[in-house]
């Protein structure tokens, strides 16, 4: 057991599963929990994950130096590594001095943490201290133009620390770096294979539903899809799955939705709600309050087909618990500030954007996962590879990727500029190479242009194509510039007011996918 204590990174999941990728059995634990109560699981490596501070804030989360006199072995990431500098000893200085994302790492000694790993090489960072001296008996190994010490490691000690975040998928060698710590410096045994998420659930929740009922909603997306499919194994025909489209589906979706999955889920409730959610919107702007309120206007409709489809007013007080699954990710957990201390990014629908008088009892198999894990378990369930690989979409629809209020003009603008955008890149056989291509309408913002002799006056719209292992950090992607001129060329003409397409070049973090 290896416990990564949870500084409120936003990718503290993120290394668990990467320690669990590398055969050793992962947890999380909160900083909040005592030394001595995280000692005594004995665990055979403590990780130290970063998080939003400073070490110098006033409020900034501490360590209990207990840790490091344990002789149990240390591995510090980012702040985890600035505590464990501090605590052994070294020095961290405000520098002033910021690192945000992609930054070329100096090997300088490879030591056993960068074993193999090139002189020269690109992380991922996202600090503003840093470390200016090693604590005494570290070697340090690597170090970047603003950082003197950004990895070191102590062979006697079995301890090790870098600046950067090695979890993360654009960090060059993260995981070997991670690797050579738990194996060959911290000693971990690789025992642990990926155990058969489906049957712990499938008994997780027989045991929670009972003999209950439950409604899934599905979305369309591998998620609720994984999710039903698990909670279907777990009590049959007792689930009902309900898709609702609220009128901010992509061109053609509901209807393929509903051709795709009927065959996988014997009753498919299909509920047309547009109105409700297209009326509940109006005037909303703010992107927060859009999440909100779609969250919201969700859960009323999942009401509504829970008495259609049970046929009777499921009253909390009564006790019948209405079940709800949802399909529910850990990065949505965790952006919705839902980790130890992490910071709220955004309200994701069905997680933040819940409303406080909710009825329904949560089901949310897939709450620890990862997307491409949900992936892995989707294809162990034997669920058709179009549902499996399917692009994300955001439950909220296209309702965050109108910045500004959502109407049926400009949702009818939006749609026709994405399914333009989507037809071309599938024809250039890009599906699975980019993760997701947003398209992003600029409904407030207008530009002059020209067309046929005369000016225009439209809106732009962003294309926002990403590459990304977990949608947790993404890369903006390179797409060939004939497959972006076909793609301008084609909303330009087909879209009358769209008089502007603009690609979107900024990576996660600091941009995120979606722009709302
Ligand atoms: P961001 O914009 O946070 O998006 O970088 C990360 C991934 O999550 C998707 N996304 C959502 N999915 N409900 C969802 O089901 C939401 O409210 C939501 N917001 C963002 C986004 O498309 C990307 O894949």
């Amino acid at each position: 057991l290896v416990l990564v204590v949870d500084f409120g990174a936003q990718y503290a999941q993120l290394i668990a599963r990467r320690v669990r990728e590398a055969r050793v059995y992962s947890e999380i634990v909160p900083h909040t929990l005592p030394m001595a109560e995280i000692l005594a699981r004995e665990p055979k490596a403590i990780i130290l994950s970063g998080g939003p501070s400073s070490v110098y804030a006033d409020d900034a989360p501490g360590i209990d130096e207990a840790v490091f006199e344990a002789d149990v072995p240390v591995f510090g990431m980012c702040y985890g590594f600035q505590l464990m500098a501090q605590g052994l000893g070294g020095e961290v200085a405000a520098t002033g001095a910021r690192e945000y994302g992609r930054t070329a790492v100096t090997v300088a000694e490879q030591g056993t943490l960068l074993a193999d790993v090139p002189a020269q090489h690109t992380v991922w960072m996202s600090h503003g201290d840093s470390v200016t001296a090693a604590p005494a008996g570290f070697d340090v190994l690597a170090a970047t133009a603003q950082t003197p010490v950004a990895a070191f490691e102590s062979l006697e000690r079995r301890m090790a620390g870098v600046q950067w975040h090695p979890e993360v998928l654009h960090t060059e060698h993260g995981q070997q770096v991670l690797e050579h710590f738990l194996h060959d410096i911290a000693g971990c045994r690789q025992t642990w294979t990926m155990l058969n998420i489906v049957e712990e659930q499938v008994e997780a929740i027989r045991a929670q539903v009972g003999d209950g009922r439950a409604i899934c909603a599905l979305s369309g997306g591998v998620d609720s899809a994984v999710a039903a499919a698990i909670v279907q194994r777990a009590i049959g025909d007792r689930l009902t799955c309900v898709y609702v489209d609220h009128g901010m589906m992509r061109e053609g979706e509901t209807e393929q939705v509903r051709h795709d999955f009927e065959e996988v889920f014997d009753v498919l409730d299909v509920v047309d709600a547009a109105d409700q959610f297209l009326g509940a919107l109006e005037g909303v702007r703010d992107p927060e309050e859009k999440r909100k309120v779609i969250g919201r206007e969700f859960i009323r409709t999942f009401e509504a087909a829970q008495v259609r489809v049970f046929g009777e007013v499921v009253d909390e007080g009564a006790g019948d618990t209405a079940f709800l699954v949802q399909g529910t990710l850990y990065p949505d957990v965790v952006e919705s500030g839902g980790g130890a201390g992490t910071s709220n990014i955004k309200s994701h629908h069905n997680v933040g954007g819940l409303p406080d008088d909710l009825t329904f009892e949560l089901i949310e198999p897939l709450r620890t996962l990862f997307k491409d894990e949900v992936r892995a378990v989707g294809e162990q369930l034997g669920l058709p590879s179009s549902m499996v690989w399917r692009q994300p979409f955001p439950g909220p629809g296209l309702g965050i990727r109108i910045i500004g209020e959502v109407t049926r003009h400009r949702l009818d603008v939006l749609r026709r500029a994405d399914a333009i955008a989507r037809e071309e890149l599938t024809r250039a056989g890009l599906d699975r190479d980019i993760w997701q291509m947003p398209v992003v309408l600029l409904a407030d913002v207008r530009s002059v242009g020209v067309q046929g002799d005369g000016r225009t006056y439209g809106h732009p719209v962003v294309l926002r194509p990403v590459t990304s292992e977990d949608a947790m950090t993404a890369d903006w992607a390179r797409l060939p510039y004939d497959l972006m001129e076909r793609i301008s060329t084609r909303i330009t003409n087909e879209v009358a007011d769209v008089n502007r397409v603009t690609v979107d070049i900024t990576s996660k973090p600091p941009g995120t996918i979606e722009w709302e």
